[in-house]
């Protein structure tokens, strides 16, 4: 159910039933030779739109740009500091909770969102406990990145193992084909990137964008895009929206 094709009305009727959103985000950057520029929020996009139509939960508008700067060695890729993120995170807590939301569930698709979003939710609960607030309703937040969500990861990593990494990979490549079949098709696979060490990439931990692109000169991090197939990708739709199904529910009950 996305909030912006409802009415007023009918927004207030469900938020009276279940106070809770979900809020898909992720990134508009490169995502090498094969992926689409706004892969990391159509996933998140995708998944939420779909849980949300199938379950009659809130879904909110997505934020489709976020933290990139080291992906501004590309053309096409945009980015917001991570200041700005934090504080579009808090406005949409702030406002959120004005209008009734208690539960807002941040489904993620791009890494680089993942500190500043909880340093934001940090900063929103240190204000009222500086100001020794202590309010009866409060909105509570929790945020997952798709890949996280134990039987999406699970299946990510049987599909495709090491040639995963961990830009532009195959699974996130895999979502978007079958989400957008008319904006992105099949590829020949090419034989796979020499390995690399895996363990310093987790998390966008990356420096400034040039730096970025001499380290990473085709735009990917270690991933095979090109072993994306849209079977797969309908696979880890199925999969992410049974998961999120699971942790939603845990999430409002809880
Ligand atoms: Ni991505």
């Amino acid at each position: 159910m996305r909030l912006e094709m409802m009415t007023a009305p009918a927004a207030a009727a469900m938020i009276a039933r279940s106070p809770g959103i979900i809020w898909p985000m992720g990134s508009t950057e490169q995502h090498g030779p094969h992926g689409l520029i706004g892969t990391d929020h159509l996933c998140a996009e995708a998944i939420a739109r779909r849980f949300g139509a199938a379950r009659g939960v809130l879904v909110a508008p997505t934020l489709a740009v976020g933290q990139s700067h080291f992906q501004l060695g590309f053309p096409g890729s945009l980015a917001i500091r991570p200041s700005t993120l934090m504080a579009i995170v808090a406005d949409y807590l702030a406002a959120m909770e004005a209008t009734g939301i208690r539960r807002l569930y941040i489904l993620n698709g791009h890494g680089g969102n993942i500190a500043p979003v909880r340093s934001a939710v940090a900063e929103f609960h240190a204000a009222r406990s500086f100001n020794r607030i202590d309010p009866a309703s409060r909105i509570v937040v929790r945020l997952r990145s798709w890949w996280e969500l134990p039987r999406t990861d699970a299946l990510r990593k049987r599909l495709y193992g090491a040639a995963e990494g961990y830009h532009a990979t195959p699974s996130e490549i895999a979502i978007t084909q079958a989400a957008y079949p008319e904006a992105i098709g099949e590829f020949d696979a090419p034989p796979p990137p020499a390995s690399h060490d895996m363990s310093d990439h987790a998390g966008d931990n990356y420096e400034e964008a040039a730096s970025f692109r001499r380290a990473f000169p085709d735009g990917t991090v270690i991933s095979h895009s090109a072993l994306a197939r849209r079977a797969d990708g309908e696979a880890l739709l199925a999969a992410a929206v049974e998961d999120l199904a699971e942790d939603y529910a845990r999430f409002i009950a809880g």
